[in-house]
């Protein structure tokens, strides 16, 4: 399976992703933890770095390559979920030629629908477990304790309301493009962590 979570910074990509590929054996490729683990290594070049500060998109032949080359990877071979990529048009007819390329194509988009004034809430409360990965939220999830807990240098809110605004702005014609292919599955992603897990099961048809 080939699957494609689209949605708003916050609504829950990245927590979703989790379950589901826990559930189905296959790897989460999250274009914004691989950018953001570059950086880490100190080898995003800094330009790079002050768009994702500044809730911008980065160019999209830099993710572009960055799946080009991620989804060769013998872990993929029975398929993968990309978190956050393709947020563009030009970034989803790259995808659509590097898999056809392959014999592959995309099964399932789904997009995570929240209202932006919930979104906000769940960027800002946010906390990642810098050794597991594990998401937390300090209202709605609560990391245990011992948790080494990190801040995401953009989830500041007025970054946040950019990193929205960047969204809006940018994927208007990606849901509309996957709609037509007829592959687009819209999950109202509001309500708690599990009640969303089930309607996203229900929407892949795998309860
Ligand atoms: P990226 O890392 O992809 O960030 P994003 O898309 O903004 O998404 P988030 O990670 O903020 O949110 P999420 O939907 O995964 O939510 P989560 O599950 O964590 O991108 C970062 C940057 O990288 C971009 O701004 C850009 O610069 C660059 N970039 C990345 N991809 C790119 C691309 N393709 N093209 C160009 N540039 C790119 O949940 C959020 C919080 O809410 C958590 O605390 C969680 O516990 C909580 N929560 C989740 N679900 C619920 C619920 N149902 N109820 C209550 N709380 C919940």
């Amino acid at each position: 399976m080939r699957l494609v979570f689209v949605g708003p910074p916050g609504a829950g990509k990245g927590t979703q992703a989790k379950v589901v590929c826990a559930k189905w054996g296959i790897p989460q490729i999250s274009t914004g933890d691989m950018l953001r683990s570059a950086k880490a290594d100190g080898k995003l070049p800094a330009e790079l770095v002050a768009k994702m500060a500044a809730g911008a998109l980065v160019p999209d032949s830099v993710v572009i390559g960055l799946i080009d080359e991620r989804t060769q990877a013998p872990d993929c071979k029975a398929g993968f979920l990309l978190d956050g990529f393709p947020r563009t048009v030009p970034q989803a007819k790259a995808l659509a030629e590097t898999l056809a390329k392959r014999g592959q194509k995309l099964d399932v988009v789904v997009a995570l629908e929240v209202p932006r004034e919930l979104l906000i809430e769940r960027a800002v409360l946010r906390r990642t477990d810098k050794r597991t990965g594990q998401i937390y939220h300090l209202k709605y999830s609560p990391p245990p304790p011992g948790a080494e807990l990190e801040h995401r240098a953009d989830d500041h809110e007025e970054v946040v309301r950019k990193r929205l605004d960047t969204y809006e702005a940018m994927t208007a014609e990606l849901l509309p493009f996957y709609a037509e292919l007829g592959i687009l599955k819209r999950v109202d992603a509001v309500g708690s962590i599990g009640e969303v897990t089930e309607r996203v099961l229900d929407a892949l048809g795998s309860k």
